[in-house]
């Protein structure tokens, strides 16, 4: 139960209900729109969130009406939603929902959007605020922003705002993702701007902040003095399906680490912010990233992995090798696993290696960040049959497990002095009624009421790229098949190597 004793305050506040405004959704018939974006529109309305000033519109190219938008918001409600939906929030979000058919690159379809967002306006009270959400692919993100500063719908007139979210792939390198910034920034003002990060709506990798920040007893551990490394896992069981066409001119490293992995090494590297607002946590993310040191071409291969799934059974189900997945080339030498160590140069990690892997078609699904402090002096014990002791590691569980472990050593009981690793464990669901969420909410909900602490801004972008670029450039001039892996194991060999060099291992998966 949450702790109610006299010392422990309640540090619940209410939620107020977000600003009136209309969500334009380009790419609406999208998955994004009917697995997450949906269901989260109807959470916030159910847990009290959404304003009744409030309109959603859906622009795409498909032959589709206000009515077929209005069955594609029910039909993903009754799929997505875990229980019975309420017909009154349905009823609410479908009465709501206005479809306009058009091409993102032609001028008329801005100007049928400016009029429909007034006539909403008038309709629902929404205050003339826009939340243009752009779920599309990426080659359309310009032309829309583009459109819509063209067709004067970007302006922040008569204290109405306009914000604009973009989802990822924000770039597919440090270049494009410059220019693509740049095109954002020719159109729109820096805080008109919500760079989507799926990762930081995760309520367990916000609780990283609190967990280091709101608590006393771990931060003043949490340097090169205590801590020997820390590893970043985010494993999946998932192979590629049927993203082959996407994930073949992509791979593990562009698709997951210098956005994902690299949120949660932000989190868990960060020093501690002076206020708890969007410019402070940008600031102390780059801060981050500045002081990474960035591997040299000759550095590369000693401190970076590259693994491709080979066939094989994960959880009791076969996979066939990832070359010959649907929309890959047969020779292709793109990874699908990755895992590199990386040396954060300021005064607090120095010398502290940083340690992260993802791959695909793994043994189990697994999002942690582990934090391995120093071994304690065995010489206490000199003489007794303690050969050696448990390291002391903290666990951050992030999927599926949400909580945190703190292993430690314990005497095993008895008259002789040997001892075994033990564990304390908190597990979110122990503790907190939490309602059901797709990680959406908190995003949708933030930008609405304009708070941009868990976006990300152009500067946190490039610097993801930054620190991976001299990869990308390594691995372009040597397109050798990267080191296989059985599909269900835990990564190739080379993925154990880095560590065993240094006479570390990963946590096992099991
Ligand atoms: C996406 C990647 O951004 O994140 C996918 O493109 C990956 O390849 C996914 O599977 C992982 O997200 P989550 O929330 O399922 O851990």
């Amino acid at each position: 139960m949450p702790d109610s004793s006299s010392q422990t305050k309640n540090a619940t506040v209410a939620t107020p209900t977000a600003p009136p405004c209309t969500l334009v959704v380009f790419g609406v018939t999208g998955d994004l729109t009917r697995r997450l974006l949906v269901p989260a529109l109807y959470n916030l309305r159910n847990a009290g969130l959404l304003p009744d000033g409030f309109a959603i519109v859906g622009v795409g190219r498909s032959d589709k009406d206000d009515d077929s938008l209005r069955a594609d918001i029910s039909a993903a409600l009754h799929e997505y939603i875990a229980g019975p939906v309420a017909g009154e929030i349905e009823d609410w979000l479908c009465r709501r929902a206005s479809y306009l058919r058009g091409a993102f690159g032609d001028p008329a379809t801005y100007a049928r959007l400016s009029a429909l967002l007034d006539r909403l306006e008038g309709e629902f009270h929404t205050g003339g605020n826009c939340l243009f959400y752009l779920a599309t692919p990426p080659e359309a993100f310009t032309e829309v922003v583009d459109g819509l500063g063209a067709g004067g719908l970007a302006a922040q007139l008569d204290g109405r705002w306009r914000r604009v979210v973009i989802e990822k792939p924000f770039g597919s390198d440090l270049k494009t993702a410059q220019a693509l910034n740049r095109a954002l920034l020719n159109v729109l003002q820096e805080n008109q701007i919500y760079r989507i990060d799926h990762f930081l709506g995760k309520e367990t990798v916000q609780n990283m902040l609190v967990f280091r920040f709101a608590n006393g007893l771990f931060e003043p551990l949490w340097n090169r003095n205590n801590v020997d490394h820390v590893q970043i896992t985010v494993a999946e069981t998932v192979s590629v399906e049927k993203r082959g066409k996407f994930y073949d001119a992509t791979g593990a490293l562009r698709d997951m680490i210098p956005n994902h992995l690299f949120q949660l090494l932000a989190l868990v590297a960060m020093d501690p912010p002076s206020r708890f607002d969007a410019h402070a946590l940008r600031r102390e993310r780059s801060r981050v990233f500045e002081a990474i040191r960035i591997l040299q071409p000759e550095d590369i291969a000693a401190n970076v992995v590259r693994g491709q799934y080979a066939a094989g059974t994960v959880k009791d189900r076969q996979v066939a090798a990832y070359r010959s997945a649907e929309g890959v080339s047969p020779q292709s030498t793109t990874e699908t696993y990755t895992a590199l160590r990386l040396l954060i140069d300021n005064w607090r990690w120095a010398g502290v290696p940083f340690y992260l892997r993802t791959g695909k078609a793994l043994a189990r699904r697994r999002t942690e960040v582990a934090i391995q402090f120093k071994q304690a002096p065995l010489a206490l014990f000199r003489g007794t049959a303690v050969d050696h002791m448990t390291r002391n590691t903290l666990v951050l569980h992030i999927q599926p497990e949400e909580g945190v472990t703190l292993r430690f050593s314990a005497k095993t009981p008895g008259p002789s002095l040997n001892m075994d690793g033990v564990a304390m464990r908190f597990n979110y669901q122990d503790y907190f009624n939490a309602a059901a969420s797709t990680g959406y909410e908190t995003l949708i909900y933030d930008c609405m009421s304009g708070d941009a602490s868990l976006y990300q801004s152009a500067q946190n972008i490039e610097d993801g790229w930054r620190v991976v670029q001299p990869v990308l450039d390594a691995w372009a001039a040597d397109r050798r098949l990267p080191g296989l892996y059985e599909a269900g194991s835990e990564g190739p060999d080379a993925a154990a190597e880095l560590l065993q060099r240094e006479g570390r291992r990963w946590r096992g998966f099991t």
